[in-house]
């Protein structure tokens, strides 16, 4: 029998590849949103630099392809081979969006020039405020009354590029950092699918660094 194309009412789903370092809870978000219909994508490939790593774990379970690729000697970045071994693989899966969730390790400019304008990180405080690393307990210790979350594009800089969706989450007095990571968290795993959604749609315009064609209400904060 003649293999039939594709049916033509089939959407077009994006080709994500997802990046992370730990335990996975926005992708699990991310795999599980695709999954039910709700964002016209799919994971193709996850990585990860920790063997370990729950994402893995959460990936397989899913039936989806994750690989560990070692990240070579250094603690913050990946070693030259490691980061071709990474744009390889996501290559080959034919993957048209990278998707950082919870991937340690800075990408230098040879990997955000294979996918130009096409990755993508989520961060836990509503940037430009509070980059780096335990972005709620400086939030915390600074003494704002509101924080959240930011999804933006990835450039060379440390969360620094064009932001495509924010979510806000209250600081409340008894908070510790804890707590309000845990929120935080929460209004992540909300946020993140609901972004790649409109990229999904091509719903995201650019002018400078302003964007335009996402929002979305701050999902509750307890
Ligand atoms: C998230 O909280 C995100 O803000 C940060 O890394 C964390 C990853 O958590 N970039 P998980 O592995 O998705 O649970």
């Amino acid at each position: 029998m003649k293999p039939q194309p594709p049916s033509s009412s089939a959407p077009r789903l994006l080709r994500l590849g997802v990046l992370g370092s730990g335990k996975g809870s926005n992708f699990v978000a991310l795999a599980d949103a695709c999954a039910a219909g709700q964002v016209a994508a799919q994971v193709v490939s996850v990585l990860s630099d920790v063997e370990a790593a729950g994402i893995l774990d959460h990936a397989r379970t899913r039936g989806l392809p994750a690989t560990f690729i070692s990240p070579g000697k250094f603690r913050t970045k990946l070693e030259d081979d490691a980061e071709s071994e990474y744009v390889r693989n996501l290559q080959n899966a034919g993957v048209e969006w990278v998707v950082l969730a919870g991937f340690m390790r800075i990408l230098k400019g040879g990997f955000l020039r294979s996918f130009p304008g096409r990755v993508v990180n989520i961060h836990p405080s509503l940037l430009p405020a509070f980059p780096g690393l335990e972005a709620w307990r400086q939030a915390l210790d600074h003494g704002v009354k509101v924080t959240g979350c930011t999804v933006h594009l990835v450039d060379e800089g440390v969360d620094s590029g064009p932001i495509l969706g924010q979510a806000t989450v209250p600081v409340l007095d008894d908070d510790t950092p804890a707590s309000l990571h845990a929120r935080i968290q929460e209004a992540e795993r909300h946020l993140y699918p609901a972004v790649i959604a409109a990229i999904a749609q091509d719903r995201i315009r650019f002018d400078g660094r302003r964007t335009r064609g996402f929002s979305m209400n701050a999902p509750s904060a307890r």
